[in-house]
This record gives structure tokens, sequence and C-alpha cells, in this order.
């Protein structure tokens, strides 16, 4: 059986990205989507799924909960399903200095964003096959969902900018490590680094209009698109996918002159 997980598929980039591998990869069985809120995965399942395309399978599972993750592996244990690709899109941030912050919305972007990110790639890698299978365009591949916070510090943003600076770094090295012992025809890891998306996700971090200057001028990115691009990076086999030419500026930009001349201007 082959399949496709997709995580944090109830609203934003995740409901994008299972549009775009749903009408990519109708060769596939079944799609796994993963989010807490159960009636908006059912709904989404419902919007999208055609007769003669991949079941969509909707999990209700919170990600920073050890059960959930030990249902997820022992459905995998039991399945031994055919992962031809893997979406880590779930996560969350949350604005303003961490000195007034609450710890557990703090260590909550850490679980979401970081570990569970960091275990479902581990459960999964043990059922992705590398090289390409009949009926599939391409390799296998991992798309983890990362920000254009990776690339510098961002005070009022401290913990969220770390933890996708950590998707950054373990992006590049696990498509090191797959590169050196599958060679060409790998399992392919991409990072796809959007700017900000008008999503759920500023309600959830506290962004209305008028609370972040920073947020107020940057300009947005398009979750349909930014799904669609990467998709088409990774088959292609990048490591690295920013979207728009200003924030691609700012990776190199972020990579040339000192942190703390950046951080007067990356502050959110
Ligand atoms: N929007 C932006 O400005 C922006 C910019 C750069 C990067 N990103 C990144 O893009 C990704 C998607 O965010 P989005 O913009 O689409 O925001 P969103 O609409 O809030 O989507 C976040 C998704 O993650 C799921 N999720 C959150 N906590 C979870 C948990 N504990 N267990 C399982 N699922 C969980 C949410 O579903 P439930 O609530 O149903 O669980 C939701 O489906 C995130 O990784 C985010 O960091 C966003």
């Amino acid at each position: 059986m082959e399949i496709a997980i997709i995580t944090g598929t109830s609203s934003g980039l995740g409901k994008e990205f299972l549009k775009q591998i749903y009408d990519r990869y109708s060769c596939l069985d079944e799609i796994w989507i993963i989010s807490r809120r159960e009636s908006k995965l059912f709904d989404i399942k419902k919007s999208i799924e055609k007769e003669n395309g991949p079941v969509i399978i909707p999990m209700a599972l919170d990600l920073t909960d050890e059960d959930s993750c030990l249902l997820l592996s022992d459905k995998l244990n039991r399945q031994k399903p055919n992962i031809r690709v893997l979406i880590n899109n779930a996560g969350c941030g949350v604005i303003g200095d961490v000195l007034d912050a609450d710890y557990k919305a703090q260590a909550n972007m850490v679980d979401i964003n970081v570990r569970a990110l960091t275990v479902i790639t581990t459960l999964v890698l043990k059922y992705m096959k590398p090289g390409k299978t009949e009926g599939t365009k391409t390799y296998p591949f991992i798309i983890n969902v990362c920000s254009i916070a990776s690339f510098a510090p961002n005070p009022r943003m401290s913990v969220y900018c770390s933890t996708k600076a950590y998707v950054m770094s373990y992006t590049k090295a696990l498509n090191y490590e797959l590169k050196s012992r599958f060679g060409k025809n790998r399992i392919n890891v991409l990072a796809v680094c959007p700017g900000p998306m008008r999503t759920e996700f500023l309600e959830v971090a506290g962004i209305a209009p008028g609370t972040s200057k920073t947020f107020d001028i940057l300009p947005y990115c398009i979750p349909e698109k930014v799904a669609q691009k990467a998709v088409k990076r990774a088959e292609k086999g990048k490591t690295v996918y920013t979207p728009r030419l200003l924030y691609k500026i700012y990776r190199i930009v972020a990579k040339i002159l000192p942190h703390n001349w950046i951080m007067p201007v990356s502050k959110t």
C-alpha cells in the first residue's frame, strides 16, 4: 500500500499541501491527514476526495502527546505501508518577550515544531523505500515546513525562530545522510521557508494588525503557491525552497551580516 502523510492538515498551508499531493499523486492508495480538530479533517476529506483518487484517512491526534505518537507508530507497524511522501507541516508560533511569556506556550512550540517533527520523521523513514516505483513520478520525499524565521534570530519570537533554525539544520543534515547512503535516487528532504501567510497561524500567534510592525509591512506569501512550488522543488531534489525574491535576498544577507546587525530589523 502506497501512502502519503501530511501533518497540520486541518487548515492553512497543510490543507493546500493536501490538495497538491491529492492531484499530483493519484496513484497513492491513501493519504493520512493529521491534526487535532477531527471535524475539520472530515470536512476537508469530504471536499477533496474523489471517487477514483486516494482515500483520505483523517487521524485526530495531538502530536505533542506521547500517546498519539505511539498510536501512529502502532498503525505503521501493523500496516507496514510504503510511504512516498511525508509533509511535516504542523506547527505554531507565539509573539512576545520571553520575560512576559507563559512557559507552557513556549514549551508547546518546541514540542510541536521540533519534537513532533523529529519523532514522526524517525518513525516514517523506516517505511520509505529509496528510488522510484512504478506509476510514481519521483523518488520519495519529505517536506519540512520551516520559515524565514530560521535565517536569523527574531527577538519577540525567540523560541519560534529557534525551533525553525532546528528544522533547517535537521533537514540539511538528514538530506546529506540519505544522499550518502542511497545516492542519486534517494529519499529527498526539503525545508520550505515561507514569509508571513494569512492563515490561522497569525491568530494563534497573537499577531493582530498593529501588534507587530514587521508583520504589518512584510509582503505575504500565498499558501496555495507555496505548497505547489515546494512540492515541485522537492520532486527535483532541492534541499531548501524560499518563496519570493525579497526573502531569497534576506536569506543571503542573513548569512553574510552579523546577526547583531540584523536583529533590530528582524525583531517582530
Ligand atoms: N502563517 C505564517 O505566517 C507562517 C510563516 C512561515 C511558516 N509557517 C509555518 O507553516 C506551518 C503551517 O502553519 P499555517 O500558517 O498553515 O498555520 P495554521 O493554519 O495555524 O496551521 C497549523 C496546523 O498545525 C496543526 N497543529 C497545531 N498544533 C498541533 C498539534 N499539537 N498536533 C497536531 N496538529 C497540530 C493545526 O491543526 P489543529 O489546530 O486542528 O491541531 C493546523 O492544522 C507551520 O509549521 C508554521 O510554523 C507559517
